[in-house]
């Protein structure tokens, strides 16, 4: 599967944080049962590549990928760990030669147009527009159609029920990613029905 074919699917990629690895199935089960077919784990807590690990072995149908990876040890890592895309916040040597050869998608972060440049340059033509909100959101994609034509986004940061349709209008965005499907409290307090719920409503926004 190629980073379009992977986009198109979302549209909308939970972003999740795990801190305990035994909630993982449920959380993703929860995703699921309201639409969610593809997951973004951060590897930002000690529990994510567990997590990953068990969403891979439990729900064989969801794609499951690794985000915030900054690292060629990270990448391999989750790679390790059944991720089946990679997504970063932004863009190094080592991340974008690690990809080449990861054989799963790759998505890495930009936030301005040379960053783009430098992506597509590397072969990456699909990328995440990151901290979206914070760098110019709409405005900012609708700007970059003009003078990027090649490039498709998935932007996350800042990202909610509110302005995501939005964002899916846009002709140069495929995708979009974000952690307000799955509150924290929720996880805490295994709302997974609050999940489902917000979920659903995610599922129901279609690309305009
Ligand atoms: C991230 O990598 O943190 C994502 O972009 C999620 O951002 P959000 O928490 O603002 O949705």
């Amino acid at each position: 599967m190629d980073a379009l074919t992977l986009m198109r699917k979302g549209p909308v990629i939970p972003v999740i944080v795990v801190n305990d690895a035994a909630v993982a199935v449920d959380l993703a089960h929860a995703l699921v049962a309201g639409g969610m077919t593809v997951l973004e784990v951060t590897l930002r807590t000690k529990a994510a590549l567990a997590a990953m690990r068990r969403m891979r072995d439990e729900l064989p149908d969801v794609i499951v990928g690794a985000g915030t990876l900054r690292t060629r040890p990270q990448m391999e890592a989750a790679l390790d760990a059944g991720a089946q895309f990679c997504v970063s916040p932004g863009l190094t040597p080592e991340l974008a030669s690690a990809a080449r050869s990861a054989g799963v998608p790759f998505i890495p972060g930009v936030a301005t147009p040379s960053e783009a440049m430098h992506a597509q340059d590397e072969g990456f033509l699909v990328q995440k527009l990151f901290p979206a909100e914070a760098v110019g959101g709409v405005r900012l994609l609708q700007a970059l159609a003009g003078p990027l034509p090649d490039l498709r986004f998935c932007p996350t940061g800042g990202i909610h029920a509110g302005n995501a349709a939005e964002y899916l209008a846009q002709p140069n965005v495929m995708a979009v990613g974000g952690s307000w499907l799955t509150p924290d409290d929720a996880i805490g307090t295994r709302d997974w029905a609050r999940i489902t719920r917000l979920a659903a409503e995610a599922a129901a926004l279609a690309h305009g």
